[in-house]
């Protein structure tokens, strides 16, 4: 029996596969590439020592996933394919709409064909839009989504919710991520955004590497403890490990299951452009610019209930986080083209 992993050459599921094969699990990755490469499975693969069924297809062409369904034995899916860029959404939101609603869709229709009802799904602290209060717990509302990324994550969520209360067959877990970053401590793997940067980690990697002249911090006049947004930075082997543990722990357990997986810490712009400094010892240059459109003051997790819940926390520091990030960017400047 296999994982099935959409969208495994990616940022967070290629650190997952690594996480998944560690722990013993068979995994079989789908991905379209088109915001990956091929490159990164090769590097697990190297790194686990272990070769990994791997199809170029789109979760969106139903004849493709119905080969890898047939191909291989599988119990469970983590779907982390789908497109991710804010600023990109309010551009073309109905590429948006299709990868990550109907490409969805498409996935749960292929699993319900083959009696596959066990899906984790890659959700996003956005759903909480603008938090009255942190940190935030699940129970907090969603929906107050600024933007067509964040819709679709929560239209998401809504359309999962309603097809397991139509059926207690399926067997859902929605994993609200916070904000992922850092690397595998080989630096081997590792964010390789095509670009320019959209976040704020893969940024500063590419100022202290010389790809970008310097830093622009979004707003320095906000009600937080120096001004900048605060953000609950978590390292992506800790989020991989969540995945690994909601999986082990829903198993066998049809349902409904949610949870933040976050740090429960928050880190300012200006704490992470010094930790930064510290792994790649120099200073960084930034400027202070205006707000950015969308952008919240604050936005952190309780991670509480996920650590009960799962045996799961996260417990990487800002410091490993930065340090992880720096041996990625500096042994690969130009991620996977290197
Ligand atoms: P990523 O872009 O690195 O990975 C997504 C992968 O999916 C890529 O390899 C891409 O080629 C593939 N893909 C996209 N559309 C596809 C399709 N239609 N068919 C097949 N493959 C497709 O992004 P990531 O940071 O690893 O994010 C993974 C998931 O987690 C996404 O769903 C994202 O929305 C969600 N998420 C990410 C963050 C974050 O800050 N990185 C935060 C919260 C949630
Ligand atoms: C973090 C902080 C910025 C860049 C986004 C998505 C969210 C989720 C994670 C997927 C903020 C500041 C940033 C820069 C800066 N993705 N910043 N200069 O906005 O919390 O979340 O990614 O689900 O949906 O909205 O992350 O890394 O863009 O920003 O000052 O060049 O860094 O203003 O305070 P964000 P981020």
């Amino acid at each position: 029996m296999s994982i099935l992993i959409t969208g495994g050459a990616g940022y967070i599921g290629s650190h997952t596969c690594i996480e998944l094969l560690e722990s013993g699990f068979d995994i079989v990755v789908v991905d379209n590439l088109c915001n990956s490469s091929r490159e990164a499975m090769k590097r697990v693969e190297a790194l686990t020592g272990k070769s990994i069924p791997f199809y170029e297809a789109d979760i969106r062409n139903p004849e493709a996933m119905t080969e890898v369904f047939k191909a291989h034995q599988i119990e469970a899916v983590i779907h982390f394919a789908g497109l991710k860029a804010v600023g990109e959404s309010t551009r073309i939101p109905r590429t948006y709409y299709d990868n990550n609603v109907t490409g969805t869709l498409k996935l749960v229709e292929v699993m319900e064909q083959f009696n596959v009802h066990h899906l984790v799904f890659s959700s996003s602290a956005t759903v909480y839009g603008d938090p009255a209060i942190v940190p935030i717990t699940e129970d907090m509302p969603t929906g107050a989504t600024t933007n067509p990324y964040g819709r679709s994550k929560y239209i998401v969520e809504e359309m999962l919710k309603d097809i397991s209360a139509s059926d207690n067959k399926w067997n859902f877990t929605l994993l609200r991520y916070f904000n992922p970053v850092g690397s595998h401590e080989s630096g081997q793997i590792g964010e390789d955004p095509k670009g320019i940067p959209n976040n704020l980690m893969p940024f500063i990697a590419q100022v202290a590497v010389g790809k970008r002249e310097q830093l622009s911090v979004f707003g320095d006049d906000y009600d937080t403890k120096d001004g900048t947004g605060v953000r609950d930075y978590i390292h992506v082997v800790d989020l991989a490990q969540g995945h690994v543990a909601a999986v082990k722990t829903h198993q066998q357990d049809a349902g409904l299951h949610i949870y933040n997986l976050g740090s429960g810490t928050g880190s300012s712009v200006l704490e992470m452009l010094q930790a930064f400094e510290k792994s790649c010892g120099k200073s960084l240059p930034y400027s202070i610019q205006p707000r950015r459109p969308g952008d919240i003051a604050e936005c952190y997790a309780d991670p509480s209930f996920a650590e009960k819940a799962l045996s799961w926390k996260a417990s990487r520091t800002v410091e490993t986080m930065t340090d992880d990030t720096w041996r990625w960017q500096s042994g690969n400047p130009n991620g996977y083209e290197s």
